[in-house]
């Protein structure tokens, strides 16, 4: 029998995550297939109940059920809980599983222009995305973050929650702008830059540090402001297409055992997206 995956999320028409898993399903020779499914709030329980119903073999869960989704799991892998969100449930004969894939999905991606070991790393925003991605940062050795965010008590709040204080620090807008040139690694994680914004960036600068790497977790634009201005002063520049395959390529991981090829899942998005590479 044909197995069924999917995405729950509001809004979800314009998701790409259908057009990468079913090619990859495809590639593989699997006889399954992804759909995409709009999910407002106050039908999560019944949706939720719905996919075990049915005998949904696993689905994705996006904006604006990754952390309402989590009581109604029968359990969910640490990281998961921690970070406080769930972005892939897998159907475990009967039970559902909860785990994160998108800061793990984020550092991967990162990991392929840069090694993380001793590095001096500077995270831009305090939402749901940074959430994942400092969590899952702090787990790789040597590593020193910097956070900030327009609203400082929010990331003064996630390195205490995280008990990230010797690891992370949290520090002004201002002062990371000033500091600039210290960090190897830069990510931004906010939404200031997305469409239709696209002539804004979270924080001035006029000069980075030597082989700097800026990670923007955006992806339409293809190239933010960000990324624009950071790739003139030399630096190496990722767009969020990489980390949007790779928490992808994770999920499939999750349901199937299978990595996928995640090249082609970017090559896909960045076609569908109608852009050069970034
Ligand atoms: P997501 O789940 O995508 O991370 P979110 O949880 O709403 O979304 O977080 C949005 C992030 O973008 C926050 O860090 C937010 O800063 P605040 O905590 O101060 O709200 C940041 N952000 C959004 N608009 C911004 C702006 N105009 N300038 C600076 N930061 C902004």
């Amino acid at each position: 029998m044909k197995s069924l995956y999917g995405v729950i999320g509001s809004p979800i028409a314009h998701s790409m995550s259908p057009l990468i898993h079913n090619d990859a399903f495809q590639q593989k020779g699997m006889d399954a297939h992804y759909h995409a499914f709009h999910v407002e709030p106050n039908e999560l329980k019944a949706a939720v109940a719905g996919m075990r119903a049915l005998g949904v073999n696993g689905f994705n869960v996006t904006i604006p059920h990754k952390e309402a989704i989590i009581p109604l799991l029968d359990s969910v892998e640490d990281a998961a809980l921690k970070i406080g969100a769930v972005n892939t449930v897998l159907n475990r004969n009967g039970r559902l599983i909860g785990y994160n894939t998108d800061g793990r999905g984020f550092v991967e991606a990162l990991k392929e222009v840069t090694e993380l070991k001793d590095k001096q790393i500077l995270i831009i925003g305090a939402g749901g995305a940074a959430r994942a991605i400092f969590y899952t940062l702090a787990q790789e050795e040597g590593v020193r973050l910097d956070i900030c965010n327009r609203t400082v008590s929010k990331s003064v709040e996630l390195m205490e929650e995280f008990s990230l204080q010797g690891i992370a620090r949290s520090i002004t807008t201002e002062q990371a702008a000033k500091e600039i040139q210290r960090y190897d690694v830069v990510v931004q994680t906010t939404s200031v830059g997305m469409f239709p914004k696209i002539n804004d960036t979270p924080l001035p600068f006029h000069s980075i540090k030597q082989h700097a790497v800026f990670s923007d977790i955006i992806y339409n634009p293809l190239e933010t402001k960000l990324l624009q201005e950071a790739k003139a002063l030399g630096a190496v520049t990722q767009n969020g297409i990489h980390m949007f395959a790779y928490q992808a390529a994770l999920a499939f991981k999750i349901w199937t055992g299978e990595l996928p090829d995640t090249d082609r899942m970017k090559k896909l998005v960045q076609e569908h997206l109608g852009g050069k590479p970034c």
